[in-house]
């Protein structure tokens, strides 16, 4: 498990790699795999607008490009002063690789942590048995 104050460190600094030309609004995410690896991401903004994407969803695309896995830690940070929390799309995103009780760490620009588990974040998650939609 990385040191949850250098994954703070890197996502400051990776800030500046956002693409948010129109909001400002600079978010950057780390997803921690079971593993232990770290995947990362930035928000990527678009001129037509709603074809921009969240920084998690960013992070959880490499993620599992980097191969199969369980997502146990997330980490968000952002250019604003509070803490900023995922998007309810992204909580669904981030609930599909979630390993139970997987922990979402919101830093606020001073780096101080608040946590909750996905859990919290996204009560009565719509779920999906494969092997139910599938028919097997
Ligand atoms: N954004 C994220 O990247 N993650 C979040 O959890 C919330 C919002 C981005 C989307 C948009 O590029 C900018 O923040 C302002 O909404």
């Amino acid at each position: 498990m990385t040191d949850a104050k250098t994954i703070a460190a890197d996502l400051r600094a990776l800030l500046p790699r956002a693409h948010a030309p129109y909001s400002g609004v600079q978010v950057a995410c780390a997803v921690e795999s079971a593993d232990g690896r770290v995947h990362e991401g930035v928000n990527v903004e678009n001129a037509a607008y709603p074809q921009g994407w969240c920084a998690e969803a960013s992070a959880i695309g490499a993620a599992v490009t980097a191969g199969p896995t369980k997502i146990v830690r997330v980490f968000v940070a952002s250019s604003l002063p509070g803490h900023v929390w995922p998007c309810g799309g992204c909580r669904q995103k981030i609930f599909e690789l979630a390993a139970p009780g997987c922990e979402v760490v919101s830093l606020a620009g001073d780096g101080t942590p608040e946590r909750r588990t996905i859990e919290e974040l996204l009560p009565l998650a719509f779920r999906l048995d494969p092997r139910q939609v599938r028919g097997g």
